[in-house]
This record gives structure tokens, C-alpha cells and sequence, in this order.
């Protein structure tokens, strides 16, 4: 059995198995090109991006360290508030250190403002942003994104990491939910 023959008929393929390894290089090359001779710490938004992540370090050749931080955010109908709860917080003080941000997707851009700013508290050296996808037309924050794997429209989209009520983060590619899904349900665990 693979995913290919698992009947999942709610689902359309967007980037493939083989887009997505490709474009986590390219990123990965950039990435390691910018730090080069540094120290680069990596903090992975838990559950979404930790896939990519685990792709992505492979192809940094860099002393780094990562860390973990897991976060819920409260949506109405339209959109998520901005209303972020740390759920797990970071295990290190990144006082002093180059921080890259590792998330799986800004939709309004209210998530990644909050952590972004949260974290520019703790008095990193640097802080800069990668993310995986990135869905401009529901933007409400500018994000000052670094490193942007894929801009896609306006869908709700599930698999490598991403979900739709826990399920389908285990997909090697990224597909369109197709049942109408346009906004994420109304808790959001990341
Ligand atoms: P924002 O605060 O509106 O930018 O929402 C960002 C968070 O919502 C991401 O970290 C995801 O967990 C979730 N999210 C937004 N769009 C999608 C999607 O298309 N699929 C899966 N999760 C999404
Ligand atoms: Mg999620």
C-alpha cells in the first residue's frame, strides 16, 4: 500500500513529492551561503513545520542547534485573531544568537507577527524568517519573510506537516483540500 493508492478523493496535488525536495534544497543552499561561518539556531513551530525542518537541516552544512515551540491560535469565521497561546515555550535563551524562525505557513500573517515580535524580545543577535508556503492574499501583517519555499493561492492546503484536524500531515506532497475549505477551522494548532 502507498499514498497513491489510498483512495483520498477530497484531495488535489498542488507540489509534488519531488517539487518540494528540490525547492528545500534551493532553500538550504541559500540558507547556508548567508550563515556561512556562523552559528545558526533554528526554532521549529510545532506540529506544521516539523517536517520541513527535518528536510531542511539536512541540507545545511553548519554548525547549528535547534529548538521547539509549539503555539494555538484562535480564528473567527474569516480569519485567525492574532490571538496566540504558547502552548510549549523554548527550552534555550537566544540572547545573543542568529535565530531562523522555521514555519510551515503565513495565511493573515497574525501568527508569525506575534512570534516575531515575541521573540525580538529575548534580544537575539539576529532573527529572520523561512517558511514553506506562503498565502499573501489573506495578508493582514506584512511578514518580512527571508526565505519563501512557495507562494500558492488562496486554499486551504493539507500534507508534508500541514493539516486539517490533525490529519494528513504524513502526505509527501502538499495538496488542495477540496470541499470548499477556504478558512482554517477555528482552533489552530499549528
Ligand atoms: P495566520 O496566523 O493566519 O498567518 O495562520 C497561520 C497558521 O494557520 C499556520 O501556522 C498554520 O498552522 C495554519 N494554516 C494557515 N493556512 C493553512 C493551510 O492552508 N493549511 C494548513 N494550515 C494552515
Ligand atoms: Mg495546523
Amino acid at each position: 500500500m502507498n499514498f497513491q493508492t489510498v483512495t483520498l478523493p477530497r484531495l488535489k496535488v498542488l507540489i509534488t513529492e519531488a517539487q518540494i525536495q528540490q525547492r528545500v534544497k534551493e532553500l538550504g543552499e541559500q540558507i547556508s551561503q548567508d550563515y556561512q561561518g556562523r552559528q545558526l539556531h533554528l526554532v521549529c513551530i510545532l506540529k506544521g513545520a516539523c517536517i520541513f525542518l527535518a528536510d531542511l537541516i539536512r541540507h545545511l552544512p553548519l554548525e547549528i542547534s535547534m529548538d521547539f515551540m509549539a503555539i494555538s491560535s484562535y480564528a473567527n469565521s474569516l480569519h485567525t485573531s492574532g490571538e496566540v497561546k504558547i502552548i510549549k515555550d523554548l527550552d534555550t535563551s537566544i540572547q545573543g544568537r542568529d535565530v531562523l524562525i522555521v514555519e510551515d505557513i503565513p495565511d493573515t500573517g497574525l501568527t508569525i507577527d506575534y512570534l516575531a515580535r515575541n521573540l525580538w524580545a529575548r534580544r537575539p543577535n539576529s532573527l529572520k524568517v523561512v517558511v514553506l508556503l506562503s498565502k499573501p492574499a489573506r495578508r493582514i501583517k506584512l511578514v518580512d519573510t527571508a526565505y519563501v519555499g512557495f507562494e500558492i493561492p488562496n486554499e486551504f492546503v493539507v500534507g508534508y506537516g500541514l493539516d486539517y484536524g490533525e490529519k494528513y500531515r504524513n502526505l509527501p506532497s502538499i495538496s488542495i483540500l477540496q470541499s470548499g475549505v477556504k478558512t482554517p477551522p477555528c482552533r489552530i494548532e499549528n
